[in-house]
């Protein structure tokens, strides 16, 4: 969804600042300009047993003004990519290895959902906030897409719980109907 391109590309110079959208062209382009390891294996061994390579502008300016950008998503058995959400893309993806349950959740707080397997796909409206996690024995992995060079991710635990400056733990007890104790340990679990 991002604007249209008014050229044939424009490898982003990443050492100019942005401007109000992308980032300017740069010159001397060549063949490496469009090309871009998704990496993998990744190392797994995190909190969510999950880890995202991202192909997006900023790691692969070839990228830039193509409304395009993908991720190298894998999980260890269990791993969970946390609910988040992208401000500024769909997404689509596919299973390449490994089950997973894949969810999206309505504004309505319709919660869509199924386990999926190799060369199966999903998708994920513009915004929705969304979760993946890997029901087998063994590691999973996904690539997904999207319509933006840049998507963005909120991703609520650490949004919530993890921001800095700190959102005050008047509203976040509030919000959440519990007290002190329970932000904080959540807390002291997202720190910045
Ligand atoms: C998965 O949801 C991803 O954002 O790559
Ligand atoms: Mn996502």
């Amino acid at each position: 969804s991002d604007s249209d391109p008014l050229q044939d590309f424009c490898v982003g110079d990443l050492k100019s600042s942005p401007s109000i959208n992308g980032f300017p062209c740069k010159s001397g382009v060549s063949s490496s300009d469009f090309f871009f390891s998704l990496g993998g294996p990744l190392n797994t061994s995190n909190p969510n047993g999950v880890t995202v390579s991202p192909a997006n502008v900023l790691t692969f300016p070839g990228l830039n003004t193509l409304g395009l950008s993908m991720n190298n998503v894998e999980f260890a058995p269990g791993g969970v990519n946390p609910p988040h959400s992208h401000p500024r893309a769909s997404e689509a993806g596919i299973v390449i290895e490994g089950s997973v349950y894949v969810g999206f959740l309505t504004t309505n707080n319709t919660l869509f959902s199924k386990v999926i397997t190799a060369g199966e796909m999903f998708v994920v409206p513009r915004g929705l906030v969304h979760f993946q996690w890997n029901v087998g024995q063994v590691k999973a992995r996904l690539i997904t897409a999207f319509n933006s060079q840049l998507p963005g991710a909120a991703v609520l635990p650490s949004t919530l719980f993890g921001s800095f400056p700190e959102i005050p733990n008047a509203v976040l007890t509030k919000t959440f109907r519990t007290d002190d104790k329970t932000v904080n340990n959540l807390k002291s679990k997202f720190a910045a």
